[in-house]
């Protein structure tokens, strides 16, 4: 390399979150900072995020809220830098913003203004950032990190690798940050696709496909011989290739291809006994009519064909069937197809194993100067903020160390 070659403190890779609120913390302690990103534009998943509101942190994130081989390795980190702390930032900046529903906090007009205020941040304390930029090679040589680029050679002391997950290509993900840690003797855990819609087997999703468009609140959970437990109390939403929602994105980073999901149609409510009270109380009602006082006429319709419920008046319904109706509605079982995979996938779970990055500093544990930062690593959250408070604690936490 030439002596031309510009050198900073401090490389970032992936203008998105995670890097651009590391540059500025970075350099607000006075580092040479670069983030260089291959997109033409800094922070696109920012930007659609929260349907174009982003849903910027969780007032409630705690390290209950990821998932990770080790669930602990989160903890330092969102303690350095808690959700306060950004919306402190968020507030410093004038940013309108409101409370959605269980601790999600969303801007009240757009999630531009996330993006403006991370690269204005980056402005005022000189972090630069270099779109448009190609990364054909790194290397470590003498105590500096030495990269090629579609817009010339770049050294530094320290690399921050902030090139997120797989999720949505289409706004430039790769798997870049992997490859890269890969190189450097880092340890890749499996890879699949979180917080995503679950895809159907064809007769379910012939028989559900008329109810795209609805949604229901319900219990979503795993099956209790489930590799992982988890249990979400929200919104489903029917879709013509299957089943989405709040909660069954939130159980999609729990399941594995193969298992079955339970689902109460119903939550917190007594129905056998419900029904049972009904058929005293009112004995010529239909079993169907009964059913639409609670749930939409169109789901009952749908599920009296698919559960082969009679159509028989509550007179003529014994225990035995208002029992088995019961449980198709209060523990209706299916088995997904899949998921719609990386292409809608809100985040990616897996990714650079934990155990070789420390949780103070997020800075290797097998190679000098070189730190992972955000979705790159085994930390995902849930849905509702928590993964972008993963960004700016992570960022935070590696900022102070640099
Ligand atoms: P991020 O993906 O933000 O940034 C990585 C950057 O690296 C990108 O700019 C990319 O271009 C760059 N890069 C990748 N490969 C490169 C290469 N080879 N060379 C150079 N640059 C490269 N979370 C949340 O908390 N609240 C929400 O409302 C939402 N909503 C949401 C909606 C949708 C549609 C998606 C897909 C995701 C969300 N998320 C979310 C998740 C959230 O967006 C995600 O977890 C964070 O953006 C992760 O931040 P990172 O900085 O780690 O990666």
């Amino acid at each position: 390399m030439s002596e031309a070659v510009q050198h900073y403190d401090v490389i970032i890779i992936g203008a998105g979150a995670a890097g651009l609120h590391c540059a500025a913390h970075a350099a607000a302690r006075g580092k040479s900072v670069i983030v260089l990103d291959h997109a033409k534009q800094a922070g696109k998943k920012i930007l659609i995020s929260g349907g174009g509101r982003c849903n910027f942190t969780n007032m409630f994130a705690s390290a209950e809220n990821y998932l990770s081989d080790n669930p602990h390795f989160c903890k330092s980190a969102l303690k350095q830098y808690t959700p306060w702390d950004f919306i402190a930032l968020v507030e410093r900046h004038g940013i309108a913003y409101h409370e959605k529903t269980l601790g999600q906090l969303f801007c009240d007009v757009s999630a531009k203004d996330i993006v403006s205020m991370l690269l204005k941040e980056c402005k005022q304390y000189g972090a630069k950032v270099q779109l448009r930029t190609d990364i054909t090679a790194v290397e470590y040589h003498q105590q500096k990190y030495e990269l090629t680029t579609s817009q010339g050679q770049l050294t530094s002391t320290a690399l921050v690798v902030a090139c997120g997950g797989l999720s949505m290509p289409k706004l430039g993900a790769t798997p870049f940050g992997y490859q890269l840690a890969e190189q450097f003797g880092h340890t890749i855990l499996p890879v699949r696709a979180g917080l995503v819609p679950f895809t159907l087997h064809d007769t379910d999703k012939q028989q559900y496909a008329e109810l795209s468009g609805l949604a229901v609140d319900v219990i979503a959970s795993t099956a209790a011989d489930a590799k992982m437990s988890a249990s979400f109390t929200e919104a489903m939403l029917f879709t013509h290739r299957g089943l989405s929602g709040p909660a069954m994105l939130q159980l999609s980073s729990y399941w594995q291809a193969g298992e079955v999901i339970d689902i109460n149609l119903l939550p917190r409510f007594e129905l056998l006994q419900q029904l049972q009270q009904l058929r005293q109380q009112r004995p010529k009602l239909g079993l169907r009519s009964a059913l639409q006082e609670w749930l939409p006429k169109r789901l009952v319709q749908v599920l009296a064909q698919s559960q082969g419920w009679p159509n028989k008046n509550l007179a003529d319904c014994n225990n035995q069937l208002l029992q088995k109706v019961a449980e198709d509605i209060q523990a209706w079982r299916l088995k997904p197809n899949g998921t719609e995979g990386y292409r809608t996938a809100e985040v990616t779970l897996g990714g650079v194993d934990t155990k070789e990055i420390s949780s103070k500093t997020m800075q290797s544990t097998i190679q000098p100067q070189l730190y992972f930062i955000g979705e790159v690593m085994d930390v995902t959250g849930w849905l509702g903020g928590y993964n972008f408070q993963w960004a700016w604690s992570s960022a935070y936490a590696c900022s102070q160390h640099l």
